[in-house]
């Protein structure tokens, strides 16, 4: 079997479900269900045995160390992480308190569980770590893509304490011997993504008729994977990518994010046209910019694509149809997230 931490969230909740609709292999879930951890994203699989949900801190060494002692996983897969920039400018405590010491602590229990593990068991087990291209800093228009050999450059508190787990996860494979793999991707889209982030917070908000805010001049570009193809690259890493390793993840989707919010627009005025018959696009407002605004991501995953074969399914404009129409066939989803109600039952099920 296989633990996943933070797969409550976004993409790691989409990476449970594809887990468990391409395999019988277990999966113990381990969550802190933070306000991004929701345990609706996981409803399809209610009663499947193949799928045990833990909440806890991937901090917390002792629940870790009890947790792979009793289910002794053949890997351990680490999306959990605070993963939103603008929180991380407001509040930067939570984010090296997950991201870095959390990391730290369950590198730790991985550690002293592996170093258990004898023959084929210790040589087969992985610790697989997810990460973010943002580690790398920000592009000029004309730089080439992120390669995996790219100095760290992280600007945000989000992306350094981001960087800062990436270091650990080498450091614990150069000086133990930790069998790790690290993968570096692009900005992800689709299904069951908080309504935070840019994309899902537009769709909400253009059928709320609120405000589509705009940082700034609209004109940074990232590079957009849609999540089921992320998901796809990191299985695909973890059955062959090599001992140490690191690999870039990206959907070869450059987009400035104005163009984004107009590619919504089109696709909701075509889908579920205003009551008034104008465009979504009216409700595009400019507002000020992000502090330390990162300009440009653009992810190289040549490297991904000639040792493992991986490439994305979706393009910009098959994902992004698809994840326009998930939001308007989940309006109950997005109604919990936004209302807070998933928080009532989490608080209900789980106290404070
Ligand atoms: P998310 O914020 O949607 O989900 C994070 C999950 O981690 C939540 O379920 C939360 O409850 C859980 N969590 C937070 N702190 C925890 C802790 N201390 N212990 C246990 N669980 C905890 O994030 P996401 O967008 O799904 O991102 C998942 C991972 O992928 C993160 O490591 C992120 O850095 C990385 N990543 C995200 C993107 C993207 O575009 N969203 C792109 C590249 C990499
Ligand atoms: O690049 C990978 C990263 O992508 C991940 O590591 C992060 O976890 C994930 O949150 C995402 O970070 P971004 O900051 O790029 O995503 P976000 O959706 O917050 O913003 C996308 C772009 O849109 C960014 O340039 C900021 C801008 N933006 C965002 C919001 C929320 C706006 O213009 N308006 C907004 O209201």
């Amino acid at each position: 079997m296989i633990v996943v931490t933070g797969g409550a969230g976004f993409i790691g909740s989409n990476f449970v479900l594809d887990w468990c609709a391409g395999t019988d292999e277990p999966v113990v879930n381990l969550d802190k269900l933070t306000y991004a951890g929701n345990l609706a994203n996981l409803a399809a699989l209610e009663g499947d045995a193949r799928h045990e949900f833990v909440r806890g801190d991937i901090g917390d060494f002792e629940l870790v160390r009890t947790l792979l002692r009793t289910h002794r996983p053949r890997a351990v897969l680490n999306f959990a992480a605070e993963s939103h920039v603008d929180r991380s400018i407001h509040g930067p405590g939570d984010f090296i308190q997950t991201n870095i010491v959390g990391t730290f602590q369950l590198l730790e229990a991985v550690r002293e569980y592996w170093g258990m593990l004898e023959g084929e068991d210790k040589a087969a087990f992985r610790f697989l770590h997810v990460s973010t291209d943002e580690v790398y800093g920000s592009l000029e228009a004309d730089d080439p893509a992120f390669r995996e050999t790219d100095r760290y450059a992280p600007n945000s508190p989000y992306s350094a304490s981001k960087a800062a787990s990436d270091h650990l996860v080498r450091a614990y494979c150069h000086t133990y011997g930790l069998p790790v793999l690290t993968t570096n991707c692009s900005n992800n889209y689709g299904p069951y993504h908080f309504p935070e982030k840019l994309i899902p917070l537009c769709i909400h908000n253009a059928l709320a008729g609120k405000p589509l805010p705009i940082y700034g001049d609209g004109r940074q570009v990232r590079d957009w994977l849609y999540v089921k193809d992320h998901c796809a690259a990191i299985r695909r890493v973890l059955e062959a990518g090599r001992v140490g390793e690191v690999y870039n993840v990206g959907g070869w989707n450059e987009k400035a994010n104005l163009d984004v919010v107009h590619t919504l627009c089109a696709i909701l005025d075509a889908l579920r046209p205003r009551a008034d018959g104008r465009s979504y696009r009216e409700q595009i407002a400019f507002v000020t910019d992000r502090p330390g605004h990162d300009r440009r991501y653009a992810i190289d995953a040549g490297k991904l694509e000639r040792e493992l074969g991986w490439k994305p399914a979706e393009t910009f404009e098959t994902g992004i149809e698809k994840t326009v129409r998930w939001y308007l066939d989940h309006q109950d989803w997005v109604q919990g997230v936004t209302s807070g109600a998933y928080r009532d039952w989490t608080l209900r099920q789980y106290g404070a």
